[in-house]
């Protein structure tokens, strides 16, 4: 993409009136004196921002004309910035570019004469250096550790989910054209495009953050985007007990059923962990075992050598090349798997996903959406439908029970904690019904300061699966599952 596209503007925008390339010469701008900058005076001629020097815009409190003149400061400078750039410049050297920005940016201030405290400086190159090499008025979220998801609905509303918490941040686009500017940033380095055509994109950033876009006419807000951050150190088991996700016993127990190699789902609504939990899951995984991850975009970190990566693809732009999940859970078979773990079953995959488990690769795990671990048995059945394989009920039903033997159900809280609610064995079938025990289960006492305070309570069940732990050599103590030794022997 050329330097002009990126940033939608052209040579001439710079010597508009209201972005003018070259304004009077010796021209004084001033930001945030309230900022307890040193304030310069203006050293002759009137500024065309004379705006800026409003004493509104210093004013404690009034937060709309002080972003505005930012936004009109940073729009100035920027295009002044552009039309001085050589627009052949290889974007791709991005040492070279960046360097190229900052030289002419500090002398964009000088030729302008704009006085702007350290800080004020820092944020107006930040920000202009974003719309050139990053991703615009959402680059600071990107980079801010604390945001986990960010939210654009359409240009003057971007979400940011902090703490499990949704808040509105203060970024803004100027307009929708600005929006789209910063997702077809994003896909077409990709091959890939959005218009009123295909108006919804699934990608990834090059930090493996996964992202959606669904633009107008579909979006009736203007461009919306969504990006579920990559962690860059995926949260251990450890972090989730100390999160209050799981406890102690439940992550020995959990690390048990995997050594067994048991059918693992994980089941929960969107964003409740599901992911998160899968890839704890799969850190279980001995060592010496082959491990084939599966996904739409993959997010799965997993930290053992053996692992094979393989990514699903939509189709291209004259409708071909699409490789399904379904397409890979096949293939997967082919590949001398040890184990088998699908990012999440939305589909027919369920089917080759249940006869996979069922057919000598057991020990695997995906997740899927629902919100109890009776609503993911009838998810499954549903998806399993929807692989136009012909099946009487009773004949899903009796694949699910054979090869499902644990369902890991979590949930976002009220107060924004991901927690896992209930672990529940899958036990079989009783006439037309698949018989569910839960082994472990939520009890929620109080809430203190906001926060829901509860514990994962073992509900004394032993479950059936428990001969396959012994079969590994697996004991856990009866504590485990809160019987006592006199109920057990
Ligand atoms: N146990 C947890 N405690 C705190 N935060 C968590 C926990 N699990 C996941 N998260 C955070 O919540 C967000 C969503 O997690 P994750 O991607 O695992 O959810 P998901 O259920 O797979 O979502 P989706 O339905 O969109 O696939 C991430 O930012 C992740 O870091
Ligand atoms: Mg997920």
């Amino acid at each position: 993409m050329s330097l002009l596209k990126r940033l939608g503007t052209t040579p001439d925008e710079g010597t508009s009136p209201d972005a003018p390339a070259a304004p009077p010469a010796r021209t004084t701008t001033r930001l945030g004196a309230a900022d307890g900058g040193v304030a310069t005076p203006p050293r002759g001629g009137t500024s065309d921002l004379g705006a800026l020097r409003r004493p509104t815009i210093a004013a404690p409190g009034n937060v709309a004309p002080r972003a505005d003149s930012f936004n009109e400061l940073k729009s100035r400078v920027q295009n002044r910035l552009i039309s001085e750039l050589d627009p052949r410049m290889d974007l791709a050297n991005h040492e070279e570019v960046r360097r190229t920005v900052e030289e002419t940016f500090q002398s964009v201030l000088e030729a302008e004469n704009i006085v702007l405290t350290r800080v004020e400086r820092l944020r107006l190159y930040e920000a202009i250096s974003a719309e050139i090499l990053g991703y615009g008025p959402i680059e600071p979220l990107l980079k801010d550790d604390s945001v986990s998801e960010i939210m654009v609905n359409g240009p003057r509303q971007v979400y940011v989910e902090r703490s499990g918490k949704l808040v509105l941040s203060d970024a803004t686009f100027q307009d929708d054209d600005h929006v789209m500017r910063v997702i077809d940033r994003i896909v077409s380095p990709l091959g890939r495009r959005i218009d009123e055509s295909s108006p919804m994109v699934d990608a990834r950033l090059p930090d493996g953050s996964r992202i959606n876009a669904v633009i107008p006419p579909i979006s009736l807000v203007g461009p919306t985007l969504t990006i579920r951050k990559f962690a860059r150190d995926p949260l251990t088991s450890e972090d989730l007990i100390r999160f209050g996700t799981v406890s102690r016993e439940m992550v020995t127990f959990l690390k048990a059923c995997v050594e067994a190699r048991l059918n693992v789902v994980v089941s929960g609504g969107t964003g409740s962990g599901k992911t998160t939990t899968l890839n704890v899951l799969s850190s279980f995984i001995p060592d010496d075992e082959r491990i084939i991850t599966i996904e739409n975009a993959a997010e799965l970190q997993l930290r053992q050598d053996h692992v094979v990566t393989l990514e699903s693809r939509p189709a291209n732009i004259e409708g071909r090349g699409e490789i399904t999940i379904r397409d890979l859970v096949v293939n997967s078979l082919r590949m001398r798997p040890d184990r088998i773990v699908v990012g999440e079953c939305r589909s027919g995959e369920a089917l080759d996903m249940l006869q996979a488990m069922n057919t000598g690769h057991d020990g695997s795990m995906t997740t899927a959406h629902a919100n109890t671990p009776r609503d993911a048995l009838a998810r499954l059945e549903t998806m399993c439908l929807m692989s136009g394989v012909e099946l009487p009920m009773r004949a899903i039903r009796e694949q699910i029970s054979a090869a499902v033997d644990l369902i890991i159900q979590q949930a976002r809280l009220k107060d924004g904690s991901r927690r896992v609610i209930a672990v529940t064995e899958v036990q079989g079938m009783e006439g037309d019904v698949i018989v569910l025990q839960d082994v472990f289960v939520f009890e929620q006492t109080g809430v203190e300061n906001g926060k829901i305070v509860g514990r994962m309570k073992p509900t004394g069940i032993r479950p059936k699966f428990v001969e396959k732990f012994e079969a590994a050599n697996i004991f856990l103590p009866p504590a485990t599952f809160g019987a006592s030794y006199d109920r057990l022997f």
